[in-house]
Parts: structure tokens; C-alpha cells; sequence
């Protein structure tokens, strides 16, 4: 006979924190974000934490290098997607590593050929006003120009004029040769007022671009999460088939953590893929592995030695897993048993292995709840799909800018590798859905004001630290009609915008 679950399973929405009592250290200044990354035994430190719990979903529409550099920057980390191949992978996280704070692989560049048709609609793609105008059109072509706003008059010229008649000439500008250090571009940049800085080989090759607006932001991250080099971090997903290539790959390019990426873990596949990691690196790679949405499903994985155990099942934003396949669980509900499990686990063993609860983040509160509920961080992908730095577009409709935002079980990204259950090489049904989200500005300006209502909600509990949130929180569910007292209620909005965080 089937067994029974006589509990409803619950989402964030039907819960709320009780505050505790906060003593007068408790103010938000003093909260730390900081959290384990991977598994550690008790006493020890984690082989890799993060400065605050946020990481980016192994999607298309979310983590590429230029999200990765930035939630990097802010103290995350971001997966880069694993459905595109081994090559474009590692050469995502490739980029990420050798990424020298301030000095940028430019993302906007075109050849002298182009046309001022082609300016307009990178720049709207990139949302980058400054063009490098290489021989080839590549980042690291022969340096011929550069097209800023300043060049061009959309009104005055013709949409085929070609980048060459209008661009400033390489004879008209200043450039910064190889080998030169942050400090000394950025004294050039001030000195000749510019905004920006072309660095280039002894060839006249283009290596990289250093911004005035970059130096600023580089001095006020001070959370940033880095590798013992000082280079960013970066995480990759991988899957259950080609890992023995494309691990080593990710290795080399200088991932500093994997993720194996499946909507559902509790399989031989992840025991397979695990174990060939671990008999080939040892502890020394640290790998993620997951979904689970249980007890059941976190104690194989854990013992199949993952370094930290994502949880969802069907709750992502994007996700029709439980219309099309009816599994799956609240995101809430799941998160807490494979909280309690983990727990339990490290009584017993003395390892403490970190939860990761991905998916179906709607409000910042529900960030505070999942962490209260014992998460150790938190997996988002609508949420950073919203941001300048997703690599999708900004598309403008009727007056409001939107960004795209798809599933990895959709038609769109066909990443059968993700729902793979060992039968035919393809995706035989869809279990995403592909959709627009409202376009938020730059990520740091939202991180920024959604952990700082995570900071508040915690000291409202007594808490300084995630560990002590997960302590000293006090949770209650909701009844429907309490949620709708918790809205504005009985009252006539002069404004109503669609849209929350
Ligand atoms: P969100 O933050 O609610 O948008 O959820 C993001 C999470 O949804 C990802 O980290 C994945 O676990 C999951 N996901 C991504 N693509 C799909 C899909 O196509 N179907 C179901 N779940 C997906």
C-alpha cells in the first residue's frame, strides 16, 4: 500500500516568523551573512563559505560570466549553466577566473564594417554604451576605434552608416599597454578625464577595458567572495552523463565548486556521477548534488558523499513539473524535513553538510523564513533573471522594460540532461515554461536592498548569525485569512504597481 502523508506540504507564503526579544547589538550593522558553502565536521571550517546566502540557478537565463562576476562581487556565488557545451562552459567560468578586478574583457564590440543599426541594438542588448571597434569585430582584435554615445546621433544619421565613419579613431585615443597595473589606469583615466580605458598587447591587440565607474565599485565591495589568488568565485553545473569529460574541463577552467543539475537526485545517476568523482579527486573537488525533497532522498545523497544537498521539487517560478509529472512538494514543507534530516545526520556523524533550498523565492521574506527554516542559502533564478547582469534581453513593451526568463525543462533550452532518467537522448515533454520578468536594474542595487530587509527580519528574531536565526526562530503557519490581513486590506490604493521583488 502507498504510504500516506496525512500533513498538507506548505510554501513560504503560509508561514510567518514570530519576533523574539532584540537586545540593544541587535541593529542590522551587526548581522553577519556569512555561511558554509560545503560539508565540514564539527570544529572545523568549511572549505568555502559565502559572505552572504545567495547563489544563482544553473540556468541559461540566469548565470553567465557577467552575473557570476557580479554576485561574486556582492559575496554569492552563481552555477554557470551546463546546458551549452563543455567548451562554452569552461570558457564561462575560464572568464570569470581570469577576470582581474577592474581590468574587463570587453562584451560590446563590433568592426569598422558594422553599421550604426548594429551600435543601437548591442547597446540595447548589453545595456553597455561603450563599443570596441576591433578589425574582426572580437574582444581581443586589433584595437581601430571605439563608439561611445558621444559619437553617434541616432536622429542626424542614417541607420546604415558604417562604425568606421563615425567611430573615434585608434589615432585620437589614449590606451593603457599590457602589464600596466589598476592603480596606473586609473590615474590615466583621471588625468585625460576619460571614462574609459583600452588596454592592449604589443600588437595593438585589445585585451581589455578598464572603467572609471568599475574602480568605485570594486572599493565599495568589501563582502566580495574571492579564492585564496584573490579571484572571484564560480561554481558550474554538470550532469549525470558527460561528467567525465566535462568535470575535468570545469576543473582546469578553475571552477571552484560543481553542482550536479537535476530536477530530481534521489537516483543511481548521482550516485554514479559522485562516486566517479570521488575516486578520481578525493575530497579535494566539492561537488553539490540534488534535488531532493525528503528525508529519504537527503540521507542517499549524503551518504553518496555530496558536499552540500539542494532541496525543490517543483516549486520554481518557471517550473510546470508537478502539472506535467505530479511530483513534487512544498517548497516549505520539504525544506524543513530535509532541514530536521540534516540535522539528525550531523548528531550522528559530526558533518554538517549545508541545505540549499532552490526555487520559488517570490518575496525577500521568504529568504529570512528559508534560512530560519534551516537553510544554509538560498538558489534563485527569476530573481536574478530581473537584473542588468542575466544574460538575456531587456526587452522594452508597451512603456516597461522586461528581461526573458526560461526554464531549463522548456522547449527554449532543451537541457534534457537535466530530467534525464537514463532512457532516450532528447526532451520528450516540457517541464518549463518559457516568460518575461519585469526588467529590476543593476544587481548590486537589488541584493543590497533585499538582504537588508533579511538583516532587519533577523534582528527582529534576536538573531546576529544564520546559525542563531535557526536557532531562535519562531515560526507559525497562517490561515488564508490571516494572509489577507497581512496585505494591504479594507483600504482603497491610490497605486497599484503589478510587480514585487
Ligand atoms: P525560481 O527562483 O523560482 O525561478 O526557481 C529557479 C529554480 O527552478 C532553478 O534553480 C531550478 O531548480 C528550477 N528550474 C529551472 N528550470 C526549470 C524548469 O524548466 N522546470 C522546472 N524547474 C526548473
Amino acid at each position: 500500500m502507498a504510504i500516506y502523508y496525512n500533513e498538507p506540504c506548505h510554501t513560504f507564503s503560509e508561514y510567518l516568523l514570530i519576533p523574539g526579544y532584540s537586545s540593544a547589538e541587535c541593529v542590522p550593522a551587526n548581522v553577519s551573512l556569512r555561511t558554509p558553502l560545503v560539508k565540514f565536521k564539527k570544529g572545523e571550517e568549511p572549505a568555502i563559505s559565502l559572505n552572504i546566502p545567495l547563489v544563482s540557478a544553473i540556468m541559461q537565463s540566469v548565470s553567465g560570466d557577467r552575473l557570476a562576476l557580479a554576485l561574486a562581487r556582492e559575496g554569492g556565488i552563481s552555477f554557470i549553466y551546463g546546458s551549452q557545451s563543455i567548451e562554452d562552459e569552461s570558457a564561462m567560468v575560464e572568464r570569470v577566473k581570469s577576470y582581474k578586478a577592474g581590468f574587463v574583457v570587453s562584451d560590446s564590440n563590433l568592426s569598422p564594417e558594422n553599421t550604426l543599426a548594429d551600435v543601437i541594438e548591442l547597446t540595447a542588448r548589453t545595456g553597455h554604451n561603450t563599443i570596441a571597434i576591433t578589425h574582426n569585430g572580437t574582444a581581443n582584435g586589433k584595437l581601430c576605434g571605439i563608439v561611445t554615445s558621444r559619437d553617434y546621433r541616432v536622429s542626424r544619421m542614417e541607420p546604415d552608416l558604417k562604425v568606421k565613419e563615425f567611430m573615434t579613431p585608434f589615432e585620437n585615443l589614449i590606451y593603457g599597454k599590457e602589464g600596466i597595473t589598476l592603480k596606473e589606469a586609473n590615474n590615466v583615466i583621471w588625468d585625460h578625464k576619460l571614462n574609459s580605458l583600452p588596454i592592449l598587447d604589443e600588437e595593438g591587440n585589445l585585451l581589455y577595458m578598464v572603467f572609471r565607474k568599475d574602480y568605485d565599485t570594486h572599493k565599495s565591495n568589501p563582502l566580495e567572495a574571492l579564492d585564496s589568488h584573490k579571484r572571484y568565485l564560480v561554481g558550474a553545473g554538470i550532469n549525470t552523463r558527460d561528467y567525465e569529460k566535462r568535470v575535468p574541463a570545469l576543473l582546469e577552467a578553475g571552477a571552484d565548486v560543481l553542482c550536479i543539475d537535476s530536477s530530481e537526485g534521489f537516483s543511481e545517476w548521482q550516485k554514479r556521477t559522485l562516486a566517479w568523482i570521488r575516486r578520481e579527486y578525493g575530497d579535494s573537488v566539492k561537488v553539490g548534488a540534488g534535488n531532493v525533497v525528503d528525508r529519504e532522498g537527503f540521507r542517499f545523497l549524503a551518504e553518496c558523499g555530496a558536499d552540500f544537498i539542494k532541496v525543490g521539487i517543483g516549486g520554481g517560478s518557471i517550473c510546470i513539473t508537478r502539472e506535467q509529472k505530479g511530483i513534487g512538494r512544498g517548497q516549505a514543507t520539504a525544506l524543513i524535513e530535509v532541514c530536521a534530516a540534516r540535522d539528525e545526520y550531523f548528531n550522528e556523524t559530526g558533518v554538517y553538510i549545508p541545505i540549499c533550498s532552490d526555487g520559488g523565492i517570490v518575496q525577500d521574506y521568504h529568504m529570512t523564513l528559508a534560512l530560519a527554516m534551516g537553510a544554509d542559502f538560498l538558489m534563485l533564478g527569476r530573481y536574478f533573471a530581473r537584473f542588468d547582469e542575466s544574460p538575456t534581453a531587456k526587452i522594452h513593451v508597451n512603456g516597461i522594460y522586461y528581461k526573458e526568463y526560461w526554464g531549463e525543462g522548456s522547449n527554449r533550452a532543451r537541457n534534457w540532461q537535466r530530467y534525464d532518467l537514463g532512457g532516450a537522448a532528447k526532451l520528450s515533454f516540457e517541464e518549463g515554461v518559457d516568460s518575461y520578468v519585469p526588467y529590476a536594474g543593476p544587481l548590486h542595487d537589488n541584493v543590497a536592498a533585499s538582504l537588508a530587509k533579511v538583516c532587519s527580519t533577523m534582528c527582529n528574531c534576536g538573531a546576529l548569525t544564520i546559525p542563531e536565526l535557526q536557532e531562535k526562530a519562531k515560526i507559525t503557519l497562517v490561515s488564508s485569512t490571516s494572509i489577507v490581513e497581512g496585505g494591504a486590506h479594507d483600504v482603497i490604493r491610490k497605486e497599484q504597481s503589478g510587480f514585487h521583488s
